[in-house]
């Protein structure tokens, strides 16, 4: 008999409009839908066309207004500040209803675009939510990112507002965000009109007069906002990630399939209900921190967690236990990272023992590749199922995950289970010819993709179709490679592409490379991503210097990463990189990253057959070995 996995899965690849139109019923509508799939110009795809719906509405005061207003909806726990907020779903509409009319104040409507520069804050949320309630569309930025990344989204973007907070808090010290936004919107040649700034006592920021606004001051002259219909499709947010260059894709949102699919995956992946506690351990300015912390639970009306935190050293490794204790948490979502750095820290489970987590149900991973180590040890502190999910920046949701709503299968270590429902997953050659079971290939989805995934990038559809939909007609190229076994489990085992994935951070090494490139210096340069024990993988550099460049190594070294740090930022955690002679190449001239990847990494490599002079390796391996690389 099929299980409800396989009828659910089956049902939404024959008939995407009737598995899709059904979830649509859980959200509410202002006009439903004309169409739920509308597939008349591929590869753009739009969902539930004609409809017209507000993402806060269903968020928020939908809850309210049936009963549920005194249920909290967030909770701030900050082990930085040592302070805890919570705040419910009535004063939560409250406070976005008076935010959305602050933004309204500065001339912010329908389809005008917000940067959000915010640090996990609760007022983070209230801004992401008070844009959808006006209809405007955000764009939030990572905290680790520099100047230059946020200039180049400003300019991308072209925001009409910017919202920052006056700092951001990592472990022993206060980043002060406002210098960098200030110095963005020097460089940027988009400026925006207003910037408007929540003062933390941590750092006062300097406004600038005549363009900054103080978040108290706007919200106490602001008159609350009603939320305002927007079509299922108009955009709900943009959130820029890395490509295979320094100019980051803005990935686009749009309202009506976003709230359905996030409302969906709730019960069917996560298996939560309404009024429970849910923890994504990430940051707003991931897709996870949109999904998961915002959008996701709000939806749902159960208790989303904004943690201001690491997992260790906020004070300790326990402080995950602390919260999930604390709070009642039933699930958690976070990166196989956090979990390193904990094994890392108390390797025999002692922080465990002193809470008590009986309520705790599941565990989730996502964001990187989930070693088996990492979920054994998981495993056999928690004694509680360990999943690993695997979803991207682009799709929004997860691709592929034990449905734990639906049917729990059993966990095969390094897959992260089936295709969710929604998702037909294939493995092609390079010929693009599906490969059998088992055998390694590009990892592609059949289209139409489901709701809530990527309909284009901001202002760049061709850019959209170059980058996705291309190389394979009629499929999405996921830019991932790995193979599907014989009983349908997915298993994700590396890019195909220029990107690295540091600490559950996606980055760019085409990116870092335009940076190095820059240096004085610098006549050619590599950067390949070297397996690290708990960040999963690190950023290498390799530089070749100018001819007569008699500077010592060490300062050119300093430099560059100096100037990633710079102008990416510290999430780059760039901190290496090694002066060569030469870098190894083909004889068309495309540097072998690949093979200086398996030589750092000790794997075996062969000799590529089209390499230029094979005499190179051996430098490069005895480079790497100066710096403990290598064998
Ligand atoms: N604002 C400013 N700086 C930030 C920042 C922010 N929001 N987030 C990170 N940084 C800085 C860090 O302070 C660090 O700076 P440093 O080089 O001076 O030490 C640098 O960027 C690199 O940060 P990170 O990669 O996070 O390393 P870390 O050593 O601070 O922490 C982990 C390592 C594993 C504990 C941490 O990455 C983590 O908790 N990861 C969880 C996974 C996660 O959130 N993934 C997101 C997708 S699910
Ligand atoms: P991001 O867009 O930051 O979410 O990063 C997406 C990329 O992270 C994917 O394309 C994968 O390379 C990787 N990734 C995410 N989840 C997983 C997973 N569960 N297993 C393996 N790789 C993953």
């Amino acid at each position: 008999m099929a299980n409800a996995y396989d009828e659910a899965h089956s049902l939404s690849l024959t008939d995407p409009a009737a598995f899709w139109g059904k979830a649509a019923e859980d959200i509410d509508w202002v006009k439903r839908w004309d169409k739920v799939l509308d597939d008349s110009n591929p590869p753009f795809y739009r969902w539930f066309v004609g409809g017209e719906l507000n993402t806060c509405y269903n968020a928020v005061d939908r809850h309210v207004e049936a009963g549920h207003g005194d249920r909290t909806a967030i909770i701030h726990d900050s082990p930085i500040t040592g302070t805890q907020r919570k705040i419910s779903y009535a004063e939560l509409k409250q406070l976005t209803a008076s935010f959305a009319g602050a933004l309204a104040d500065q001339g912010v409507g329908k389809g005008d675009r917000v940067i959000l520069y915010m640090p996990m804050v609760a007022e983070a949320l209230v801004a992401m939510l008070a844009c959808a309630r006006l209809g405007a569309v955000h764009s939030v930025v990572f905290g680790g990112f520099a100047a230059n990344e946020l200039a180049t989204r400003i300019n991308d973007a072209k925001p009409k507002v910017v919202v920052a907070a006056s700092c951001g808090l990592e472990p022993g010290r206060v980043i002060a965000y406002k210098p960098l936004l200030d110095e963005a919107i020097r460089v940027a040649t988009h400026k925006p009109d207003r910037c408007i700034i929540l003062q933390r006592e941590q750092k006062q920021a300097d406004m600038t007069a005549g363009r900054d606004v103080d978040w108290a001051e706007a919200v106490s002259n602001a008159r609350p906002h009603d939320c305002v219909p927007v079509k299922a499709t108009d955009p709900l947010y943009i959130l820029y990630t890395s490509g295979t260059t320094g100019q980051p894709k803005g990935v686009v949102r749009d309202n009506g399939g976003h709230a359905v699919a996030l409302k969906w995956t709730m019960k069917a992946i996560y298996n939560v209900e309404p009024g429970e506690v849910y923890w994504a351990a990430s940051d707003v300015g991931w897709v996870v921190g949109h999904s998961y912390i915002c959008y996701g639970p709000l939806l749902h009306g159960c208790t989303t967690v904004v943690f201001e935190g690491k997992p260790v050293g906020t004070p300790d490794a326990g402080t995950f236990w602390r919260v999930i204790s604390e709070h009642k948490i039933p699930v958690l979502f976070t990166a196989p990272t956090a979990f390193r750095a904990i094994k890392k820290e108390d390797p025999n489970g002692e922080f465990l023992k002193k809470y008590d987590l009986s309520h705790f149900r599941t565990l989730f991973l996502a964001g990187e590749r989930a070693d088996p180590n990492t979920i054994t040890w998981a495993q056999t502190q928690l004694q509680v199922p360990v999943i690993d999910h695997w979803w991207q920046t682009e799709t929004g949701w997860a691709i592929a995950a034990n449905c734990m709503g639906l049917e729990e299968f059993p966990v095969k270590l390094g897959s992260p289970t089936k295709a969710v429902p929604g998702w037909d997953v294939r493995t092609l050659d390079e010929n693009r010819q599906e490969v059998p079971p088992g055998q390694i290939g590009a990892l592609v989805c059949k289209l139409p993709l489901p709701p809530g995934t990527l309909p284009t990038l901001w202002n760049a559809d061709d850019r959209f179709r170059q980058a996705y939909m291309d190389e394979y007609p009629g499929y999405y190229k996921t830019g991932d490679a790995g193979f599907v076994d014989e009983e349908g489990y997915v298993y994700v085992m590396t890019r195909t592409d220029d990107i690295i994935n540091v600490a559950g951070h996606r980055l760019s090494t085409g990116a870092m490379e335009e940076v190095l490139a820059n240096h004085p210096d610098v006549a050619e340069c590599a950067v390949i991503g070297v397996h690290d024990d708990m960040k999963g993988q690190m950023p290498l550099g390799f530089l070749v210097l100018k001819a007569g460049v008699t500077k010592p190594h060490a300062e050119v070294v300093a430099e560059a990463v100096k100037m990633v740090r710079e102008t990416i930022g510290p999430v780059a955690a760039f901190k290496k990189a090694l002066v060569v002679g030469r870098l190894p190449k083909t004889r068309s001239g495309k540097i072998l990253r690949g093979t200086m990847q398996k030589i750092a990494d000790h794997q075996e490599y062969k000799m590529p057959a089209t390499i230029d002079d094979p005499d190179i390796l051996p430098e490069i391996e005895e480079a790497l070995l100066e710096v403990g690389l290598a064998r």
